[in-house]
């Protein structure tokens, strides 16, 4: 998606403008290179040589992210976002929002974003999980509307890592952090950084983008599984790999399994055949009221 003029005043806050503002050609091609890192069945040593896969533009995408994602962004982002001040829109005209993010994807064979969040849902439910763990499904990708608010691609998707304190080979293209300026400051490149021994996860600041902000616009609507699963999706670092585990708690232990559990529809719901929306609309038209009032704060 491309930034346009009327967002010019958060220009501070991104990429100088020599740089292309938006490396990828949609959203979707960051989803799809993790699809592929994640593939099933593939062996420790292949998924270890993920730059293979990533294309000159994700890997611009990603240098981008590290290099940006400070933890004063962080702080100033949460500061704009997370007081949910852009005023009152329902689930659905949100999702209806979201659906404008086209970009340059060819409508033959890309799915719409709803028809993403759709079939995440529905492969879900095929599995027999609770409602919630359903509507969480059709819900965790919402936050991307982060993107038409003008917000740069690097602050939207990518993996999810703390900020604060040192980074983890874990993440991927370690490499790039090097040129993030909190790497100079050697209060924030300490094992624990800012943050406390298991101090637990809500403690601790990770990396802006779309997981943070659902998160907070749902968080007290849903059950905590929910939350979680919203809010750390693309945390793979810890929920894949189980790095940084010395900020986490037993209860962020146990919400992980969730967040693992829920991982897999995410990753792979793009195989799967495109969803009837129009047969399965009114289940989720239904699922949402029982959660949700008519309208929410964004
Ligand atoms: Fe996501
Ligand atoms: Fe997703």
């Amino acid at each position: 998606m491309k930034q346009t003029e009327e967002h010019s005043h958060l220009k501070e806050d991104r990429a100088p403008l020599e740089e292309e503002q938006a490396p990828l050609k949609e959203l979707d091609q960051w989803d799809d290179f993790v699809a592929t890192r994640y593939r099933q069945g593939k062996s420790e040593e292949e998924f270890r040589n993920y730059k293979a896969d990533a294309d000159p533009t994700v890997t611009e995408f990603y240098r981008q992210n590290h290099k940006y994602q400070t933890l004063d962004f962080v702080l100033k982002k949460k500061a704009e976002y997370c007081g949910l001040n852009r005023g009152k829109k329902s689930i659905w005209e949100m999702a209806e929002y979201l659906n404008t993010l086209v970009d340059d994807s060819d409508p033959d064979t890309d799915v719409t974003q709803i028809e993403h969040l759709l079939q995440t849902a529905e492969a879900i439910r095929k599995d027999g999980h609770p409602r919630w763990f359903i509507l969480a499904g059709f819900l965790h990708d919402l936050g991307k509307v982060l993107c038409l608010y003008g917000e740069p691609q690097w602050a939207v998707v990518g993996d999810t890592f703390p900020v604060g304190c040192a980074y983890s080979d874990q993440v991927v293209f370690p490499e790039f952090f090097a040129a993030n300026p909190d790497s100079d400051k050697s209060e924030y490149q300490t094992q624990y950084g800012i943050y406390e021994p298991n101090c637990g996860l809500d403690s601790v600041h990770l990396s802006f983008g779309h997981d943070e902000y659902i998160y907070r616009v749902t968080e007290k609507y849903l059950p905590e599984e929910a939350q979680c699963m919203l809010r750390y999706h693309s945390f793979y670092a810890a929920h894949r790999h189980g790095a940084y585990r010395q900020m986490m708690n037993e209860h962020d232990e146990a919400m992980f399994e969730w967040v693992r559990k829920f991982n897999p529809y995410d990753l792979y719901s793009k195989g799967r055949e495109r969803p009837n929306t129009k047969e399965i609309l009114p289940y989720y038209r239904e699922l949402v009221s029982e959660f949700f009032p008519d309208k929410i704060d964004w």
